[in-house]
């Protein structure tokens, strides 16, 4: 199948998702929308964040995609049931392949979680993990300040380093073995939260299993773009296009060359 595979979230993050399916899946053709206009959604409440997810989906929905992935835990945790009821296509979220693989890496069953404070309120982590492993240990902090920090291109140096103890130092405490960075902005801190926690801590990023169970499902209901050649990926915003594809080449280099102005608020 030609048809792309769709791609939201609420700006920059959701690349680090984009990047693993093309990896995995280099002839998929790729529509991605950063809703850069309402980025933070972490703060934002449940109603809203809904509708920005149902506005969204509308959006790639005209563009004709074969699938949907939620490249968001934000909207995951809020939104990623409405979505499946009310849109007739597959919808694929974050939370359950990054907490699947925390429980197939955890040791001690001490599993530490950083996310919005949207995502870590509504207990989605705890809720998919305890289902799967019951005598799990959870302790999730919501860190709002990571998400601006990457949206500014901040990933390295003094700022970052600060805001990343800042946040960090409350599971010096938790004796953890294994943290879900369950945001999708944070894998552009992946460097400074794994030094960190000195080697200590395994860190675990919903990316690559996400483009997993991408590749799964499109196996097995034999929707995968059997075309030889590359996909081509096509990029949308809401808002400042311009500053997102400078970040965004610094995520995905070349292979990013324009984005496209958009509105998809009703
Ligand atoms: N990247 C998003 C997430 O995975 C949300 C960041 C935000 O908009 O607050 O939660």
């Amino acid at each position: 199948m030609e048809q792309a595979i769709g791609v939201f979230d609420s700006g920059i993050g959701g690349l680090t998702v984009l990047k693993a399916i093309k990896k995995q899946l280099p002839h998929e053709n790729l529509i991605y929308l950063g809703d850069t206009a309402r980025v933070p959604y972490g703060n934002k409440s449940k109603d809203n964040i809904i509708r920005y997810s149902i506005e969204n989906t509308q959006f790639l929905l005209k563009h004709n995609i074969k699938i949907l992935v939620v490249a968001c835990n934000t909207s995951t945790a809020i939104s990623l049931n409405i979505l499946k009821e009310k849109f007739a296509i597959p919808i694929l979220g974050v939370i359950e392949p990054g907490a699947r693989r925390a429980l197939e890496v955890t040791r001690s069953g001490r599993i530490g979680i950083i996310g919005t404070e949207a995502t870590i309120k509504s207990g989605a982590y705890v809720r998919v993990l305890k289902d799967m492993r019951k005598d799990v240990i959870v302790f999730s902090k919501a860190c709002p300040l990571f998400v601006p920090v990457v949206e500014e291109g901040l990933t390295n140096g003094k700022i970052a380093e600060e805001i990343v103890k800042h946040y960090l130092e409350s599971f010096n405490t938790h004796f953890i073995d294994t943290m879900i960075l369950g945001c999708t902005h944070y894998p552009l801190l992946k460097g400074l939260i794994k030094e960190y926690f000195k080697g200590s801590v395994k860190v675990v990023d919903s990316a690559n299993e996400t483009a997993k169970a991408v590749k799964e499902l499109l196996e097995n209901n034999r929707m995968l773009n059997y075309a030889k050649s590359d996909g081509i990926s096509k990029f949308f915003v809401t808002d400042a296009a311009e500053r997102f594809l400078k970040i965004g080449k610094t995520i995905l280099g070349s292979s990013m060359e324009e984005v496209q102005l958009v509105t998809v608020e009703k």
